[in-house]
């Protein structure tokens, strides 16, 4: 999919920055909506319909303009027809064609300009979760359909019975399966407007079913979407992670089946320029791994630094003890944090891994009494 912004957008063709691209796209996205908006208000339309249409017709341009530009670049490399068939691209068709037409067919100015909602949809492609939620939803969609059809039948069922019970007595309300349809959809997913309520104790009885039903199935449909969600992220921490554990020296030698089980323990923790990781003193609760980046470890008379692939946070967790020094980042890092529970399985499971951790604990310990330099990365 040719997406926005790329090596060969419209922001690189011209002046503006991608970040200043975007800005202004959606300064122009505001602005539209809310000439659109302005528009439908009997006092301004009546005051400034010109300049409400300027606005709108410029906004139009500058959408039809992109359009124009992806295009003409996407042409260029061979992909303007795929653009084009692209979720991008139909978005970005969406946001010009439908307006002139509308217009061209007759359609009154003020009702065309509303199809300018529509280019509301361009901002969508660049929310990171839905495509997180669009993932959970096709994983998920079998878990999904079973909660939708479960849905479906409770309000057929219900919908027919309260046509029967109280047909006769609320023609109005249930006198046709349509009717008693609103009042089903409106008691399941327990909004109750209130506009239909049975008169009849079996009707009524029916009722308090419907509603339990309809707690249970959104009840259901929370559980299946956040269950999802959350295993969705599992398997994105999964590989994410992976790629850096496989960077740890450390860890190299551990096997495969080893480092996947790691991989699931570990978090990942992106951390800024002078952020504290452990203070002396604190009890220990987690031990890291240097993925990326370098921190310092505070000690008297000299600091000591280490880089991507070292440990630190060990010694606490060895000898339950608290944290032996602070340790700060130097640089934009990221850890790997292995929480105490996790370690003390994993090294009950891999000796040698525990044993490894004890010797350069033993030797940190050592350069801490005797002032010998300790501060080679370890890896
Ligand atoms: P912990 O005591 O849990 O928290 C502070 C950490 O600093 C400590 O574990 C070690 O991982 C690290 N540390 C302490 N002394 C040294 C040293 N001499 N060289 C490298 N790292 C050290």
């Amino acid at each position: 999919m040719l997406q926005y912004p790329n090596k060969h957008s419209l922001a690189q063709l011209g002046p503006l920055s991608a970040r200043s691209y975007r800005i202004l796209k959606y300064a122009v996205l505001a602005v539209g909506l809310m000439t659109m908006t302005a528009m439908t208000v009997p006092n301004f339309h009546a005051r400034s319909w010109t300049l409400l249409d300027i606005i709108l017709w410029c906004c139009l341009g500058f959408f039809f303009c992109e359009l124009a530009v992806k295009f003409w670049v996407g042409a260029e490399s061979g992909r303007g027809p795929r653009y084009l068939v692209s979720v991008d691209g139909l978005i970005d068709i969406l946001a010009v064609l439908p307006i002139p037409i509308a217009l061209l067919a007759g359609v009154h100015p003020e009702t065309a300009w509303l199809l300018a909602s529509l280019w509301l949809l361009k901002p969508t492609a660049a929310i990171p979760g839905l495509a997180l939620l669009g993932r959970v939803i096709s994983i998920e969609a079998r878990a999904l359909t079973s909660v939708l059809a479960i849905f479906l039948i409770i309000l057929l069922l219900a919908a027919v019975a309260l046509h029967v019970v109280e047909g006769a007595a609320q023609p109005k309300q249930f006198g046709t399966l349509p009717r008693s349809l609103w009042w089903a959809v409106t008691t399941l997913t327990t909004t109750g407007y209130g506009d239909a309520v049975p008169e009849t104790l079996l009707g009524r009885t029916i009722a308090g079913l419907v509603m339990i039903c309809g707690l249970g199935v959104f009840g259901l449909l929370t559980g299946i979407l956040a269950t999802g969600f959350a295993a969705e992220q599992r398997r994105r921490d999964f590989i994410r992670n992976w790629d850096l554990v496989t960077e740890v020296p450390f860890l190299r030698d551990l096997d495969a089946p080893a480092v996947i089980e790691l991989t699931r323990m570990l978090r990942r923790i992106d951390l800024p320029e002078r952020s504290v990781v452990v203070r002396r003193g604190r009890p220990g609760d987690c031990m890291y791994f240097i993925a990326s980046g370098e921190v310092e470890v505070k000690l008297e008379p000299r600091p000591i630094r280490l880089g991507s692939g070292a440990f630190f946070g060990e010694m606490a967790l060895l000898d339950n003890s608290p944290r032996t020094a602070t340790v700060t980042t130097t640089a934009p890092t990221t850890l790997l944090a292995l929480e105490v529970a996790d370690f003390r399985t994993f090294t009950a499971q891999h000796p040698t891994l525990a044993q490894a951790f004890e010797q350069e604990a033993a030797r940190r310990k050592t350069a801490i009494k005797g002032d010998v330099p300790g501060g080679k990365t370890v890896g």
